[in-house]
């Protein structure tokens, strides 16, 4: 059974996980997923692309970068976790906030889920935020699809098994697995999250229409259980099928005409804020505006901003 985030036991765990926090695995897990020619195919495209000097400077930063300036240049297996976990880890530090939530929906064999678990590892040390990882998922692959909005031409009900107790054991004490449907196992969820660690990514990767809006279910929580502005990474919006009739498209379309305080939209510029804007995952990165939390209602407790005039001085 693996502990709970946030308890004392969990937070030992943490310092006493040698082997999860040992680059060895993840060496050749990099380097397995580096020499998958599918991924090699899409590195190259993603990176020839982009302009030469840049290419040459990330090698320094490959070599000698702090993990911001990896994260900067894309150099981080899963960047599409990698960078909105800095962006609310730099938030939770605007706003006081210690420590915060993440989840990954649809675990399958858990190499996501463990990745991210690194990746929060090295955002801690970069920013001193904790965080408390969460893995939903059936843990017996698929539920059946409903019907054409579910893509079954693309799925089907067994896929991606899961070998629970494996995982189990190998996930840090700061993560969690939540074994079921994530109908059943969302309220239980919510109802423990808490306000001091707000949910602040979500990857949500389902593959389901039907499953995506049961778990966009997450989102109707109390206001202070996120952060003001959640970051979501849709993973299955880039496949060649993607239509707004069907998906995770369909999903975030129905949440948002549900709910007339929480709305999800793409992160505006997201590529002028990137050094390499070809990456395929800056058109997967989404927003949760809590537009009910506290901290975006009118106030007037802080001194006003002013805008310079160097012309009169
Ligand atoms: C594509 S896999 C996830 C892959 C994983 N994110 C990774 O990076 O390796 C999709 C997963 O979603 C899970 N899933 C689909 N519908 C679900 C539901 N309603 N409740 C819980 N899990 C579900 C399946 O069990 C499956 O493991």
């Amino acid at each position: 059974m693996s502990l709970a985030p946030g308890t004392s036991e969990a937070n030992s765990a943490r310092t006493s996980q040698p082997g999860f926090a040992g680059a060895a695995i993840f060496d050749r897990y990099v380097l397995s997923r580096l020499t998958r020619r599918t991924r090699l195919r899409r590195l190259l495209l993603e990176r020839i692309t982009e302009p030469l000097h840049l290419n040459l400077a990330s090698v320094f930063v490959a070599l000698f970068g702090t993990y911001r300036a990896k994260v900067a240049c894309d150099l981080v297996i899963r960047q599409q976790f990698a960078w909105p976990l800095l962006r609310i880890a730099d938030e939770a530090v605007k706003i006081g906030l210690k420590r915060v939530s993440i989840a990954e929906f649809g675990v399958a064999n858990g190499a996501g889920l463990l990745n991210m678990c690194k990746l929060a590892v090295s955002t801690t040390k970069a920013t001193g935020i904790e965080f408390d990882v969460y893995g939903f998922d059936t843990g017996t692959g698929m539920p059946p699809a409903i019907d054409h909005r579910d893509h079954p031409e693309l799925w089907q009900q067994s896929d991606f098994p899961m070998d629970v107790g494996a995982l189990q054991r190998a996930l840090p004490g700061f993560a969690r697995l939540l074994i079921g449907d994530v109908a059943e196992t969302i309220p239980s969820f919510l109802a423990s999250l808490s306000p001091q660690a707000p949910l602040a990514f979500v990857s949500l990767d389902l593959d389901y229409y039907s499953s995506s809006k049961r778990a966009l279910e997450v989102f109707k929580g109390e206001p202070t259980q996120y952060l003001p502005t959640a970051q979501i990474y849709l993973d299955d919006i880039v496949i060649e099928n993607a239509n707004p009739w069907c998906g995770e498209l369909l999903a975030v379309e129905e949440f948002n005409a549900e709910t007339a305080m929480r709305k999800i939209a793409p992160v505006p510029m997201v590529r002028s804020q990137r050094l390499f804007k070809n990456a395929r995952y800056l058109d997967q990165m989404y927003q949760l505006h809590v537009f009910d939390h506290p901290l975006r209602q009118p106030r007037s407790d802080r001194a006003a901003h002013v805008i310079p005039n160097e012309y009169i001085g």
